[in-house]
């Protein structure tokens, strides 16, 4: 198992910053998330060392669907960075932690009535409008509220599927996202935007996927969009101030991913974008973007313990955790794969062949196909990496399983962000308790 941030092997067993695995599954218990705190505040810093111009500003947005909570939005804000919401819950997480309101972006596809309200009486710097309707809908109840000044940006489709080793060109473009940049309404719809005198139009977004490893596709990107941008101050006679290109960085979870090292590639990123503007002309003044998934994911890990190990009929061994699809979907959903390890038998030899499942009813509940470790024993713990980002946030209490507890670890601290929830927390809302 690679290990990142502050994870490092002492006596044998694992350590992460000035911890042993075994005294934090004592203390906290397990399934456990732990957030590397010192680690994800040196990514942090590489974000922001390495994604700057003296050309225009920038500004890195941390995409909070990846992991949320009030402890991880102070973090975010404490360390000067912006966020994104995408729906009303993630932004009331957001300003019940004091953030910035500033500096808070709100996406969504389908955002709501009660959403878009909550946004505007707080204050909230963009909400990025997603489609005409929303717009028109925004319009009225900044109105009806007599709110001006409102700071928006469009959500636009630039037609780049990205895939994880590629990208395409589509001319069709059916993404729920945005509006594409082919369509001539979205040209009328910018004009709309401007010309309100309710709204500050300041830029355009577009995102154009996730866990995406070719550097050439966000390259493309900033090619196609600052071409848009070129077209719509020639049609429109508008200068479009902002732009803010999405997250979409890929991660390493195994070794059949092959990321690019962020720093490295910010600093291109850059001389890309630069390179872009001046050529075209461009009056662009801020450049943002958005990374959720490449900013935390290295710095979480989950840790279980070990129940049964069952040899089957058919000869496949398993290895039965204490969590499983509740706290961690991606397996099952996206047949996303992840690397593991016994922390107290990491001077073993790996000669036995697992499958690593949950305690979900539910065959699909398989976390690891088919890994390596040492032999495996009841209560034995199991820590699986890199699992920051899109586990917490897709948890779930399916079988009525409590979500494990979130602890985050600081050099010579550990704060508890979220407390394990407990039997009662999944009764809270049934309203009919007893006869
Ligand atoms: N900005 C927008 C508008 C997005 O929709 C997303 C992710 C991001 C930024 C951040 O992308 P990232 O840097 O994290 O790749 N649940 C899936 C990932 C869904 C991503 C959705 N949008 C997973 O577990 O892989």
């Amino acid at each position: 198992m690679k290990l990142f941030g502050n994870m490092s092997i002492i006596n044998n067993t694992i350590n992460i910053g000035n911890y042993n695995i075994n005294d934090l599954a004592k203390e906290y218990k397990t399934p456990l998330y732990i957030i590397d705190e010192d680690g994800l505040v040196e990514n942090i810093k590489d974000y922001k060392d390495n994604f700057k111009s003296d050309k225009f500003k920038t500004e890195i947005i941390y995409a909070s669907k990846a992991l949320l909570n009030t402890y991880m939005a102070n973090l975010i804000n404490k360390n000067n960075l912006s966020i994104d919401v995408v729906s009303g819950g993630e932004l009331y997480t957001v300003l019940k932690s004091k953030f910035d309101t500033s500096k808070i972006y709100f996406h969504g596809n389908n955002k709501l009535k009660n959403e878009l309200l909550l946004a505007i009486k707080n204050n909230i710097g963009t909400i990025v409008i997603d489609n005409k309707n929303e717009f028109d809908l925004l319009e009225e109840l900044l109105c009806e509220n007599n709110i001006k000044n409102q700071g928006i940006m469009l959500r636009v489709n630039p037609g780049i599927e990205a895939h994880t080793h590629e990208y395409i060109k589509t001319t069709k473009n059916d993404s729920k996202f945005g509006e594409s940049i082919f369509d001539i309404n979205t040209l009328n719809l910018i004009k709309q935007m401007h010309n309100s005198k309710n709204v500050n139009f300041k830029g355009l977004h577009c995102h154009i996927g996730s866990q995406i490893f070719e550097k050439q596709s966000f390259f493309k990107e900033v090619e196609v969009m600052t071409d848009f941008i070129v077209d719509v101050q020639k049609k429109l006679n508008i200068t479009i101030d902002e732009l803010n290109l999405g997250g979409g960085f890929g991660i390493y979870y195994t070794k059949e991913d092959n990321p690019f090292k962020i720093k490295e590639f910010l600093k291109e990123y850059i001389k890309v974008i630069e390179k872009n503007i001046s050529s075209k002309n461009l009056k662009i003044n801020k450049v943002q973007i958005e990374p959720g998934r490449s900013l935390i994911s290295n710095f979480g890990s989950t840790l279980y313990t070990v129940g049964n190990i069952k040899h089957t009929f058919g000869g496949k061994s398993y290895i039965f955790v204490d969590g499983g699809m509740t706290d961690n979907l991606r397996p099952a959903l996206y047949q996303a794969k992840y690397e593991a390890i016994l922390p107290n038998k990491v001077n073993l030899k790996k000669e036995y062949k697992y499958t690593i499942a949950g305690k979900c009813c539910e065959s699909g509940d398989i976390l690891i196909k088919d890994i390596h470790l040492p032999k495996a024993d009841l209560n034995d713990l199991l820590l699986i990496n890199s699992t920051g980002a899109y586990t917490y946030s897709m948890s779930s209490n399916y079988n009525r399983i409590e979500k494990p507890a979130m602890i985050f670890i600081q050099k010579d601290k550990i704060n508890i962000a979220v407390k394990r929830e407990t039997y009662y927390d999944l009764i809270r809302n049934d309203l009919v308790i007893g006869g």
